[in-house]
């Protein structure tokens, strides 16, 4: 049984990914800011951990995973799923810090997070890291410049990665979800959330599990060919929606 570190675990989709990867037999390492206790408490006793780390500080996350290799082993999957998902702000009068601010979350600190594993992976010959990404990165979004540049930039350290780790067997890819159900999502207003289902092709937004069964997929077996891949999770949304034909 091999060990599974998953940041950002408290919630959403970071939260569906570990139930997901624990029924397929991994043990979890549910890291986030403030500890995941929520979700190991929804997963079997003993192989799972709850660990409290801030993914912008090398120090802190250095230290959390020696605490899980010591507890559960050697980390043989990252995905790399906290970041800072709810900032609104037009490029044009944004603060040059709040740009910083997101970049060192959702960018440096994805990085920060799957570092430690990669020396013992390619020791090992083995291992999976996901990066979370977002259909912002290929597709923008309006009033999230940083996210969106940030999101892109995990695409560029996935290639990259994936380069570098790939004569030791070890897969680095990325998931690009598009419109999910999360609880926030779901919070924000009616009026909100159908204009935004209206510009999904499918109609509708994904579920977390299908997010996480995803990013659980690309952690098997069953992947060990896919490399440096970008996956979107949009149900279509990354699509031109383009139509010449006609109106219905
Ligand atoms: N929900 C969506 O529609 C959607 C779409 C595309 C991409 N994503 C991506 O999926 C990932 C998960 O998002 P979610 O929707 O489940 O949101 P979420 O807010 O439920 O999860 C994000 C988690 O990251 C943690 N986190 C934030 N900053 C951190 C830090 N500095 N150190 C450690 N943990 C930190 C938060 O505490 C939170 O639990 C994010 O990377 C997000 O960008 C989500």
């Amino acid at each position: 049984m091999t060990v599974a570190l998953v940041t950002g675990a408290a919630g959403g989709i970071g939260r569906a990914t570990c139930l997901e990867l624990a029924k397929q037999g991994w043990k979890i390492a549910a890291c986030d800011l403030r500890g995941a206790e929520e979700t190991v408490a929804s997963l079997p006793d003993g192989d799972a951990i709850s660990v409290a780390f801030d993914v912008r500080d090398v120090k802190a996350t250095w230290t959390a995973y020696e605490r899980i290799e010591s507890e559960l082993g050697p980390v043989g999957a990252v995905v790399a799923n906290a970041g800072v998902v709810d900032r609104l702000e037009y490029a044009a009068t944004m603060d040059p810090e709040a740009w910083r601010a997101e970049l060192e979350v959702n960018l440096t600190g994805a990085f920060l997070s799957l570092q430690p594993a990669l020396a013992g992976m390619k020791e090992r010959g083995a291992g999976r890291v996901v990066a979370v990404s977002s259909i912002a990165a290929t597709d923008g979004l309006g009033g999230q410049v940083a996210y969106s540049a940030a999101k892109a930039g995990l695409l560029g350290m996935v290639r990259t990665l994936a380069l570098e780790m790939a004569p030791s067997g070890v897969t680095v890819n990325a998931v690009l979800p598009g419109m999910i159900g999360t609880d926030k999502v779901e919070a924000m207003p009616q009026e909100v959330k159908d204009r935004a289902t209206a510009r999904v092709p499918m109609r509708r937004f994904a579920t977390t599990d299908e997010v996480a069964a995803v990013i659980a997929f690309l952690c098997s077996d069953a992947a060990s060919y896919i490399t440096g891949a970008w996956l979107p999770v949009d149900g279509g949304i990354g699509l031109s929606n383009l139509t010449l034909g006609r109106k219905d």
